[in-house]
């Protein structure tokens, strides 16, 4: 299997059986964000206790790359200190500029598979909707 079609796998894995999704009526804080060159909305909420980052979940409409990218931004914060969390949406946000290897940031072995939007500078809009919902809810703490 190539490269490239392990990284779509990997992709329509997340977007048809995405993690954490769903509504969060229990969760505190959450934030909706949209793309505004496509319209879509996700939304991100989370709950937080004792500075870490207890619950989250995201829901929403998006194309695959927005809902794999979610899913797997959940995955990674889950459980995580918010100081973490919040160099961790920075970390994110260089290497969808290219500017950091996907590596630092790729526990799962997964996130390498979004690499490929680097190549289609307009749906990096599309991998960052996600995180950047989150960086507003830590904003809001
Ligand atoms: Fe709408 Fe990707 S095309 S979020």
């Amino acid at each position: 299997m190539s490269l490239e079609s392990l990284y779509q796998q990997i992709i329509l894995d997340h977007y048809k059986n995405p993690r954490n999704f769903g509504e969060a009526p229990g969760c505190a804080v959450s934030v909706e964000h949209e793309n505004p060159l496509c319209g879509d909305h996700l939304k991100v909420a989370i709950n937080v206790a004792d500075g870490h980052i207890t619950e989250i979940k995201f829901s929403g409409k998006g194309c695959a790359i927005s809902q794999a990218s979610a899913s797997m931004m959940t995955e990674t914060m889950k459980g995580r200190p918010v100081e973490e969390a919040r160099s961790l949406v920075e970390e994110f946000r260089r290497m969808m500029r290219g500017d950091q290897e996907f590596a630092a940031l790729d526990e799962a072995g997964e996130m390498e598979a979004l690499k490929g939007v680097l190549q289609f500078p307009v749906r990096i809009k599309c991998a960052v909707l996600a995180w950047d919902a989150l960086e507003s809810c830590l904003r809001g703490l």
